[in-house]
């Protein structure tokens, strides 16, 4: 049986064509999700992934809806508009994410709220609104519904020249345990997952500014560095990423919450 059989999910993050969101709802859907809720603030590559998840078979079972996580009044309407189309709600990835660089002296005060914001708000008020929802998966899978968080080796990684990023991320994983201790009782499991470099659109544009600078001759040459930094020596592409969400969605990690799965081929071992 496919692994995610019948289930219901809501992804965010999930509107640019190539990245980490779009894989998980692929993946999803691949492991026999009933349905996947996508969600963006971006809608300018709407059209390309719903023809990718036309082409994989899914069409009928793929929305991709506007929303900002950062908003308390979209996600009521998210959560409810999923529930209302498909009659429940299991699983819920925290996939949004931004970074804005700077130390603590570089940094606006306004830029630090706008990236705690996406990282850290955008995960409450998905977690307290779709909580709810998500109870309501335990009678029929017997294991509750389940919250992924996507955070970050920052998490665990201190950076001084991206405090907000690295600061949201670390505050993203004290939620995921709370949220774990307070909705265990509900058997809503509340993970996170913390991939190292994944070879995203986003990366790859960032890769592109190393190339201007000089630092390296191509972006394959810049990816290639970057694989050789943790020991297995591979970059890893946003299909890999899914797989631990995949896991994490399904019944097999019945038992599994408060958990942080480091999906970085063990690149935080070398900091
Ligand atoms: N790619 C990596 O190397 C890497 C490594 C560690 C963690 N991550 C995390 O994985 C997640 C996905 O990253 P990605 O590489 O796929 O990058 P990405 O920029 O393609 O994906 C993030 C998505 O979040 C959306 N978003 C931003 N603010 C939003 C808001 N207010 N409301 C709704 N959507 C919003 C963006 O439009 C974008 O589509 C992020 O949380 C990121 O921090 C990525």
């Amino acid at each position: 049986m496919p692994r995610l059989s019948g289930k219901v999910a809501i992804v965010t993050g999930a509107g640019r064509l190539g990245n980490i969101g779009v894989a998980i709802c692929r993946s999803f859907l691949a492991e026999g999700a009933r349905a996947v809720v996508a969600t963006d603030f971006r809608t300018d590559s709407s059209d390309e992934i719903e023809t990718l998840i036309a082409a994989d078979g899914h069409a009928g079972a793929f929305r991709l809806v506007r929303h900002d996580v950062t908003s308390e009044a979209d996600w009521q309407q998210v959560a409810k508009a999923a529930v209302d189309e498909f009659g429940q709600l299991d699983v819920l990835v925290n996939n949004a994410g931004i970074s804005v660089h700077g130390g603590i002296g570089s940094t606006s005060l306004d830029d630090l709220h706008k990236v705690m914001a996406v990282n850290h708000d955008g995960l409450f008020l998905g977690i307290k609104t779709c909580a709810p929802y998500l109870a309501s998966a335990v009678e029929r899978f017997g294991g509750g519904g389940s919250i992924i968080n996507n955070l970050s080796m920052a998490s665990y990684m201190p950076n001084a020249a991206n405090i907000g990023y690295h600061v949201s991320k670390a505050a993203g994983r004290m939620l995921t345990v709370c949220a774990a201790l307070e909705y265990g009782a509900q058997k809503i499991r509340v993970n996170s997952v913390h991939p190292g470099v994944t070879m995203t659109p986003l990366i790859r544009e960032g890769l592109e500014d190393y190339v201007r600078s000089g630092m390296w001759g191509s972006v394959d040459e810049a990816e290639s560095a970057l694989a050789a930094m943790n020991p297995l020596g591979i970059a890893s592409q946003p299909e890999d990423t899914a797989h631990a969400f995949v896991y994490l969605a399904s019944d097999e990690a019945r038992f599994v919450t408060g958990a942080s799965i480091c999906h970085d081929g063990a690149i935080g071992l070398r900091y």
